[in-house]
């Protein structure tokens, strides 16, 4: 069932999510090759209670970690470990918390020191698939829209793989409700969007094949080919003319923007 958020409700969601994006942001300016992705994850811990919240994705169906954490061939679902950051890598950090009983829950994958050009290309439209589907957030369109949009512009257009098994999905009191929101499908059809109606939407884009597998820690999610994948995440709300996006990008890339350790002028 879909439930639309009251514009009150809209609110409370919009302090989690921006409190996710403060999240990322720290994230964003403590970045350097040599740093542990385990260290990331504490450090984001700690802040999230500081600031009065819970991790979201702790405990949730036995998830161990505050955040997921997944870095190269790793699609999303990663746990933070003690492999020391190298110079190459790109990693999805993915943040959930839960504050005033709404959960925020988004996404944004950084790049240590030099990457190579189709690495760019994969986040750069990566990125820009997450906001032509954010377009697409308006009352009267439908869920197969935002699909369609990422799917056209990720595959079609620039012949990446599109993770079908893993979807984004609506958000509010729990972390996943309805709807599932894939990044495929056609124009036209699934579920209406109607006003007030937040979701979490959020590609997973692979530089090579679209097929995965799990590794054997139950959890995390990697490309059968060995390439590398992105994930960028936001939490829109629904509205008549133009969707309202709850959570932030602008502090996290003036955060890598400042930081010499992360490539960002792809
Ligand atoms: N952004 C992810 C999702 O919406 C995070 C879930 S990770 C989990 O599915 F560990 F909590 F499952
Ligand atoms: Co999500």
């Amino acid at each position: 069932m879909i439930k639309p958020k009251s514009n009150e409700e809209v609110e409370l969601m919009r302090i989690s999510a921006l409190m996710v994006s403060d999240a990322l942001s720290l994230v964003a300016k403590e970045l350097k090759p040599g740093i542990t992705s385990a260290f990331i994850n504490k450090m984001v811990d700690e802040f999230i209670h500081d600031n009065g919240a819970t991790p979201s994705f702790k405990g949730y169906n036995g998830y161990p970690f505050a955040t997921c954490i997944s870095v190269n061939d790793a699609v999303v679902h990663g746990f933070p470990n003690d492999r020391e950051l190298i110079d190459g890598d790109i990693v999805s950090v993915d943040i959930g918390v839960f504050k005033n009983n709404f959960h925020g829950d988004h996404a944004y994958t950084f790049a240590i020191g030099e990457i190579d050009s189709e690495t760019q290309r994969l986040l750069r439209v990566t990125k820009e698939s997450l906001y032509l589907a954010i377009e697409k957030c308006i009352v009267g369109n439908r869920v197969g829209d935002i699909g369609f949009t990422v799917q056209e512009y990720t595959e079609k257009k620039n012949g990446f793989g599109v993770v079908r098994e893993l979807v984004g999905h609506g958000l509010g009191h729990k972390m996943h409700e309805d709807p599932q929101v894939p990044n495929y499908g056609r124009k036209g059809i699934g579920p209406k969007l109607i006003d007030g109606m937040v979701i979490a939407i959020e590609p997973m884009i692979n530089l090579g094949r679209k097929e995965i597998y799990t590794e054997s820690d139950g959890w995390t999610i990697r490309t059968v080919d060995g390439k590398v994948s992105a994930h960028f995440e936001h939490d829109v709300c629904v509205r008549p003319n133009k969707a309202d996006i709850l959570s932030n990008y602008a502090p996290i890339e003036a955060a890598e923007k400042k930081n010499p350790n992360l490539f960002w002028s792809y």
